[in-house]
């Protein structure tokens, strides 16, 4: 599917058919394609709990403000930021990024995990959150754009408690719970209202200075 046309007919989509499971192959190259999204250094701060055992549904269902689609779609995705992917995997980045020349040699390694911390602070700090959010939620957004290209559709959620969610399903204090992605297939006969409004470029955009005229 072109991306323009996967943008423009992407929807959050409200009712899933129950009746219809997504192939654990689709869903594989689902998480695949969505992992392809930029991200600080390739850090890829995102861990994804896949739900789509019907108990487990129902319990995150009481976690979302017993939103019925939770339940009602085949698999829903826990987006989780982890900022400690810094500590944990940034090692493995580095060299990656030196056997494929991003690096010159080994003893840049030091001063790139220096560079780390400075832009993305310690690991239990605000911007170190932000950075793993931020860097998530790119991972959604790739993920939700190449479910249209699979046939696939999603509905992103954040109407969820995430002490709730954390306990539920084990998540770790420090980790960070930014949406929740239903995927599945639209259930048939059902209609979408119209797509709500978006505000056109001239009202959110300013040039060369922040404007809000
Ligand atoms: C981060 C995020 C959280 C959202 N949370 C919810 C939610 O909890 N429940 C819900 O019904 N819709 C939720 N939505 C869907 C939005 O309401 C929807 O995307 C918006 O109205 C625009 O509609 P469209 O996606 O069909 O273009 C969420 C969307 C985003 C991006």
């Amino acid at each position: 599917m072109e991306v323009i046309t996967a943008i423009r007919g992407r929807r959050a989509i409200n009712y899933f058919d129950p009746q219809r499971p997504v192939p654990e192959e689709l869903l594989r190259n689902l998480l695949e394609l969505a992992a392809l999204a930029p991200s600080s250094f390739n850090l890829q701060p995102w861990r994804v709990i896949v739900v789509d055992d019907p108990e487990k549904k129902a319990l995150l269902r009481e976690c979302a403000m017993g939103q019925p689609k939770v339940e009602e779609a085949p698999v829903v995705l826990i987006l989780v930021a982890d900022p400690g992917v810094v500590e944990e995997y940034g090692e493995e980045v580095l060299r990656d990024r030196l056997a494929k020349g991003y690096l010159k040699d080994e003893s840049q390694i030091e001063g790139v995990k220096a560079v780390f911390y400075q832009l993305y602070g310690d690991r239990e700090s605000l911007r170190r959150k932000l950075f793993a959010v931020k860097n998530t939620a790119l991972f959604a957004m790739n993920l939700m754009l190449a479910a249209r290209g699979l046939g696939l559709e999603t509905h992103p959620m954040d109407g969820f408690e995430e002490p709730c969610v954390k306990r539920v399903f084990g998540i770790p204090e420090d980790k960070l719970v930014p949406m929740l992605v239903a995927v599945g297939y639209p259930r048939p006969g059902v209609k979408l209202l119209e797509r709500p409004a978006r505000r056109p470029p001239e009202v959110f955009t300013s040039r060369n200075t922040w404007s809000t005229s």
